[in-house]
């Protein structure tokens, strides 16, 4: 497919229409080594290879960040209010992306960002079960009998009760909060917290650290993202389905 090199480079986050006809002007960009006759120049993304300041640059079409997500921003493209995922991504990045799936105003961890609409799909599908698990710091004395019930299936007011989800106790260091581990494999709005007020507990504070097989790890801080690993992205796809890819 053959595309207008301005265009490409606009994609590619490079800088605006005028910002890249700039650069092409200014001989900061080279087509398989070569001066461009200009921004309407066409090139085939598969085969040439195009570099702005001596760097290459690659098309990738489909974008995978890992983002930690801070407690204050919304998991939203715009908000009126709040900071939205978004503004954590520098301008001219954040054309097409959105976050698969919604985490609660306070909620911290970790969110994919992406533009693979078919991906977020997948990994959103009812019918997939992909597993959720989350940190949380909880009011009282999260106990075996909770354990029990979270694995049976609570009825927080939902047609059904939920799936059954795995409760995991964390030795306590303090007398009046619980900490714990949950998994669950569906995402009904502000499901974890009102899982727990099923029981009689209030979430103090609520943490993802896992989405499938993505994992939150120590490289980032919150408000920080990273592209997804090509591993990480094979692994998620394998499990979910079918993903356009790059
Ligand atoms: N469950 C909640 O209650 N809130 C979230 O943000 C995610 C899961």
């Amino acid at each position: 497919m053959e595309i207008r090199l301005d265009k490409y480079l606009a994609d590619m986050g490079i800088g605006s229409r005028n910002q890249v006809k700039q650069y092409i002007r200014k001989k900061q960009i080279l087509v398989n080594g070569n001066r461009p006759t200009g921004p309407e120049q066409k090139i085939t993304p598969d085969t040439d290879t195009v570099s702005f300041q001596g760097q290459d640059i690659g098309y990738t079409r489909y974008e995978y960040y890992l983002f930690y997500k801070p407690g204050g921003c919304v998991s939203a493209v715009t908000d009126r209010i709040h900071k939205t995922v978004l503004d954590y991504f520098p301008k001219n990045r954040r054309k097409g992306l959105f976050p698969v799936g919604r985490l609660d105003l306070d909620t911290e961890g970790l969110l994919l960002i992406t533009n693979d609409g078919t991906l977020a799909h997948n990994l959103l599908a009812p019918g997939k079960h992909v597993p959720k698990t989350y940190y949380a710091e909880v009011s009282g004395h999260v106990t075996e009998d909770d354990v029990e019930q979270f694995s049976q299936g609570l009825d927080i007011g939902e047609a059904r009760l939920t799936r059954p989800a795995e409760l995991n106790l964390l030795p306590e260091n303090h007398p009046e909060i619980s900490r714990i581990t949950l998994t669950i494999t569906e995402g009904k709005f502000h499901q974890v917290k009102r899982m727990f007020e099923a029981v009689g507990k209030k979430v103090l504070y609520l943490k993802r650290i896992s989405m499938g097989s993505l994992e939150l790890d120590d490289s980032l801080l919150p408000g920080e993202y990273r592209l997804l690993t090509p591993e990480e992205l094979q692994t998620i796809t394998e499990h979910t389905g079918p993903s356009r890819k790059g």
